[in-house]
């Protein structure tokens, strides 16, 4: 059963304010859209991601997003409902059985209810997350309001795909703000399923806090990793360190580009996740990396974390030489670092010394780097 999940991301959070529509706005060191992405990127079930985004948006889209997506975003209208219609028509090219219409703006969505929401669609043709009131309710009028049977309605609200762009075309009005109302108006019949509060809506200011706290706790298995590479020198006239071309009386001999800083930190994530070492992943027998960008390995890498719905949280190098000098180098490295992993720079540290003329680095043969990576994954 092909499953596509469809994120709208085209409002402007005007509740909410800031510099940034929220969605491009950031939790826990990423953007509130990157986290829904990789989300629902990361869950089995789900085959297709695509985005619908806000006219003007492109350039932040294409800062948050990247590669991670295969297929273009969708452009949205002036509503949510003209946005979500919108996005519907753009699957209509290559239609899944069903669809799971999603807020950027609920960062927090967890496998669970993605695993409810796809399991009711089985049977049922609309199967929406919610949560029941459990606080009294007022109208500020005065009025007191029975919270018997009633629940606040979340996303993702899964679909069968023809019945759900039929519904959005028949619609007479534009200012349905979910979608189980015009399904409901086109006589489908609405199952609920258990959302959570942790799944909230980041609406008004005040939200990221709230959020930040979810996240804090659900990123609680904070994990240390270490790794160490050494490479020699060999003739040649640069040596790459942290992605960085340095100029050198040699160059480092290695399979791939030799760069020991990247060697280091990659071991160092894989160490946070138990997932072997570099040259399990990339053997230095296959002809592939040979001379490869080490770039490569650190994303494989932080990817790992990801997969596992992780964050990388910080990462340490120490450059063991007597030359080059790295100092002079050191803040170029840091933004390199930065730009491979999705990091901000000052979640990145890269030091140097020497071994005061002691040993292998200290006879000038070669190049040693010892990194330290931490990592905080979900409570599985
Ligand atoms: N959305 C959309 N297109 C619109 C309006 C909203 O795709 N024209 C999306 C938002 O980006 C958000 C979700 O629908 O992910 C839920 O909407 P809401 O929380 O209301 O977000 P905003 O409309 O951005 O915020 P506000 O109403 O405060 O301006
Ligand atoms: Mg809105």
């Amino acid at each position: 059963m092909t499953v596509t999940a469809l994120i709208v991301a085209a409002g402007s959070g005007s509740r909410h304010g800031g510099d940034l529509p929220k969605q491009y706005q950031v939790l826990g060191g990423k953007p509130l859209l990157r986290h829904t992405v990789e989300a629902f990127l990361r869950h089995p079930g789900v085959d297709r991601v695509r985005v619908v985004i806000g006219q003007g948006h492109e350039a932040l889209y294409a800062q948050t997003i990247g590669d991670l997506l295969p297929e273009s975003h969708i452009m949205g209208g002036a509503t949510r409902q003209e946005s979500v219609r919108r996005g519907l028509e753009a699957l209509k090219a290559r239609p899944p059985k069903l669809v799971l219409i999603h807020d950027a703006a609920r960062p927090l969505i967890d496998s669970g209810i993605i695993d409810r929401v796809v399991c009711a669609l089985g049977t049922k043709p609309a199967a929406v997350a919610a949560v029941p009131v459990v606080d009294s309710l007022r109208h500020e009028a005065g009025k007191p309001v029975d919270r018997n049977g009633l629940w606040q309605v979340q996303t993702p609200q899964g679909f069968w795909f023809d019945a759900i762009l039929a519904a959005h075309i028949a619609a007479t009005d534009n200012l349905a703000t979910d979608d189980a109302t015009l399904a409901e108006q086109a006589g489908i019949p609405i199952t609920l399923v258990e959302g959570a509060m942790s799944n909230l809506k980041i609406t008004r200011a005040g939200d990221l806090a709230t959020a930040e706290v979810f996240l804090a706790a659900r990123l609680g298995d904070i994990r240390t990793g270490s790794g160490f590479d050494v490479h020699k020198f060999a003739p040649g006239d640069h040596v790459t360190v942290c992605g960085i071309k340095v100029a050198h009386s040699h160059a480092l001999e290695g399979h791939s580009d030799a760069d020991v800083g990247l060697h280091a930190l990659t071991d160092a994530i894989l160490g946070c996740i138990g997932a072997g070492d570099i040259g399990s992943h990339f053997p230095p027998t296959d002809p592939r990396w040979r001379g490869a960008d080490s770039a490569i390995f650190l994303q494989h890498a932080i990817a790992g974390v990801t997969e596992r719905g992780g964050i990388v949280a910080h990462l340490d190098v120490t450059i063991i030489c007597e030359r080059p000098k790295v100092g002079p180098h050191r803040a170029a490295m840091v933004a390199r670092v930065a730009q491979i992993t999705g990091l901000r720079p000052d979640q990145i540290s890269v030091k140097a010394t020497t071994t005061e003329g002691l040993g292998f680095t200290g006879r000038r043969e070669g190049i040693a780097a010892q990194g330290t990576a931490t990592v905080r994954l979900p409570f599985v």
